[in-house]
């Protein structure tokens, strides 16, 4: 094998200079630390978007952990393939049940992490499942290529398919990253104002109110006085019924659950 199949990313790197307490206390976060497992034919592009701002200092810190695995290297033969044609005939290629399937032994030894297969397919990924898979020790992605992943492996390990929405792309790798990044950010330590994670949209049912900033009038626009006012009751009011007027147009279906609630 050219590297290993898993590809850590992100651990805490020991400097020389650091003093022994600091790399005791690091090393015991990132040992018990959420972590983050993808299977993918293209490990080279984790931690990608992952390793920058708030999840990139969580992940250099120890707060979560990242594992690529890659698909490739459990591919059958000289050339290792890991896809075929579809049974029935149809254009394309689909991901081998036996290339997953040892991919996945490997990868899956904790029975407590959810296992998850990306796909256009699957529920739509929303706030609830980030809380479920933040509270659970870690979670495992399969990211898909091609057509998609032979059906046997899906019913074999009874893994769950969580689509980003109504589109189709090229694979799962975008994907894996969404689901990651909204899962990591619940996680404790990683937002340092954990009041702005209640606040914010789909936490209570609502999207979120209008946010500004200085400057205070920009190409004739100014920020709404009740902002500007200093009156926190009225503050709260306001972000309150523009948060419902804005579920209200965009998004029938959350306030119709809502009220239903
Ligand atoms: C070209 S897509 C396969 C689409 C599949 N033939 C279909 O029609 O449902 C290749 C891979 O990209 C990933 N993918 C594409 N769109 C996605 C989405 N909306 N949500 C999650 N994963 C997606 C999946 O892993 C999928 O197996």
């Amino acid at each position: 094998m050219a590297h290993p199949p898993n590809k850590s990313h992100g651990r805490i790197s020991i400097a020389a200079s650091a003093a022994p307490r600091d790399l005791m206390s690091g090393v015991s976060r990132l040992q018990g630390a959420w972590l983050a497992r993808v299977i993918t034919l293209f490990p080279d592009v984790f931690p990608g978007v992952l390793g920058a701002s708030l999840t990139g200092k969580a992940l250099s810190d120890g707060l979560w952990r990242l594992e690529t695995t890659d698909l490739r290297l459990f591919g059958d033969g000289k050339h290792r393939n890991v896809d075929d044609t579809p049974a029935g005939g149809g254009a394309g290629m689909v991901l081998r049940a036996d290339v997953m399937g040892k991919a996945i032994r490997h990868v899956q030894q904790n029975a407590d992490h959810p296992l998850v297969f990306l796909s256009p397919r699957g529920k739509p990924f929303d706030q609830a499942m980030a809380q479920r898979f933040a509270a659970a020790p870690g979670l495992t992605l399969i990211s898909g290529r091609f057509e998609g992943l032979d059906q046997r492996v899906i019913d074999h390990f009874e893994i769950e398919e969580v689509s980003l929405g109504d589109f189709v792309m090229t694979g799962g790798e975008i994907a894996a990253q969404a689901v990651i990044d909204a899962t990591v950010r619940l996680l404790p330590g990683v937002i340092g104002n954990s009041a702005s994670l209640e606040e914010e949209s789909f936490s209570n049912g609502l999207l979120e109110h209008p946010q500004y900033t200085r400057p205070a009038v920009w190409e004739d626009r100014e920020i709404p006085s009740v902002l500007t006012s200093g009156n926190h009751q009225e503050v709260s009011r306001w972000r309150q019924e523009e948060a419902e007027r804005l579920t209200r147009d965009r998004r029938p279906d959350l306030w119709k659950a809502r009220s239903e609630d």
